[in-house]
């Protein structure tokens, strides 16, 4: 997607949510409306979805595209690497990503990106995997990290689990 095509439509999709998330005060609520409208919306999104640490594994919890791995090889993969450098990671060709953990053999490209709690505290990571190589950029990173902001105020949900 050229460049300002997608600054629009991620600007778009940030309004919206914005006012989705707005109707409710639910954790749980906020991210599955994140991955909804992003999966829907964005063209490259195959697989869009949150893992989060329950009892030290990072486990799959609201997604949408095909059956997901449950729980992801601990210290191995995309989603590992982001939760342990609290960085996001952007992959534009995930058979050349050492460790690459192949829920669906038809992704090619994948960014990760951290989500914090409102401590500050790593909880998890929203992933989402393209079938195209290298259809993620800065541009992604910038505007999914933004859109991650929304989630909250915060419940007795996973965000007050403890970093593991
Ligand atoms: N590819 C990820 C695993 C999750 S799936 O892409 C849904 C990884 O290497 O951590």
């Amino acid at each position: 997607m050229h460049i300002n095509k997608k600054e629009a439509r991620y600007s778009r999709i940030y309004t919206q949510l914005a006012g989705l998330v707005q109707k409710s005060n639910s954790v749980t609520a906020h991210m599955a409306t994140i991955i909804a409208v992003l999966h829907h919306k964005m063209d490259s999104f195959f697989w869009t979805g949150f893992y989060v640490m329950e009892n030290g594994e990072l486990t799959v919890l609201m997604y949408q595209g095909p059956l997901a791995c449950q729980v992801l090889e601990k210290n191995k993969g995309v989603c590992w690497a982001a939760y342990a450098t609290k960085q996001t990671v952007i992959v534009e060709d995930v058979h050349l990503f050492p460790g690459h953990i192949a829920c669906n053999s038809k992704s090619n490209s994948e960014i990760v990106i951290p989500v914090k709690n409102r401590q500050g505290t790593i909880i998890g990571v929203l992933d989402v995997d393209s079938k195209e190589k290298g259809a993620f950029d800065e541009t992604d990173a910038r505007w999914l990290e933004k859109i991650l902001t929304l989630i909250g105020p915060g419940s007795n949900f996973i965000f007050q689990d403890e970093e593991q």
